[in-house]
């Protein structure tokens, strides 16, 4: 009796193993990432990559503290992410932390989301985080999706030289 059990359990073990690796090796080019609050938890102990200061004419007035000389831009790469013959890979997280001396406090964050998302944007998901990296709240709606800000978000990245990404090419 015993004996059997333990047959049965090693036999669905191994099925179970079996099934899982079949399932993402063919889904593996349409899989999507899904960020949650846990993606971005401890982002300023990531890679450092892009800092700058003062006011940028390429963030117009509303973005980023784009007009506030006193502001400081802060942008991490989660891992350390650096893009694949000119794209970068699903999975891929950038937070940009925009931070002033009056009290600005800004975070922001991209996530190459993949499979069908967003194809417009080449699959880029946008957030608005809170200080502590957990994602935002607008009109009691998480902050993130495809067209965050009635588009602004991806309507700006547009113009980056890189896959929709300034700081980092
Ligand atoms: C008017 C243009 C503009 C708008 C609108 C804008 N951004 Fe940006 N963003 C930039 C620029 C320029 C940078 C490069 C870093 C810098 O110089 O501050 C940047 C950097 C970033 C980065 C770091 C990765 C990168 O591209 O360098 C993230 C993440 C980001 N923005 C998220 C957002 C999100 C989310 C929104 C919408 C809520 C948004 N941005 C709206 C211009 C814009």
């Amino acid at each position: 009796m015993r004996k059997t059990t333990y047959v049965l359990l090693a036999a669905a073990l191994f099925c179970g193993t079996a099934l899982i690796q079949s399932c993402s090796e063919e889904n593996e080019d349409e899989m999507e990432f899904i960020a949650d609050n846990s993606t971005f938890a401890g982002f300023e102990d990531w890679s450092l990559d892009y800092q700058a200061e003062g006011a940028d004419p390429a963030l117009a007035a509303m973005a980023h503290g784009g007009n506030d000389s006193t502001v400081t831009r802060r942008v991490y790469y989660k891992d350390g992410q650096n893009p694949v013959n000119g794209q970068y890979p699903t999975g891929t997280v950038i937070v940009k932390h925009s931070t002033s001396p009056a009290g600005l406090d800004e975070v922001t964050a991209m996530v190459k989301r993949g499979g069908d998302f967003n194809s417009a944007n080449n699959g880029w998901e946008w957030f608005m985080l809170m200080p502590d990296g957990s994602i935002a709240e607008m009109e009691g709606m998480p902050a993130r999706g495809s067209d965050l800000m009635n588009g602004l978000c991806g309507g700006c990245h547009a113009g980056a030289n890189n896959d929709f990404v300034f700081s980092k090419s």
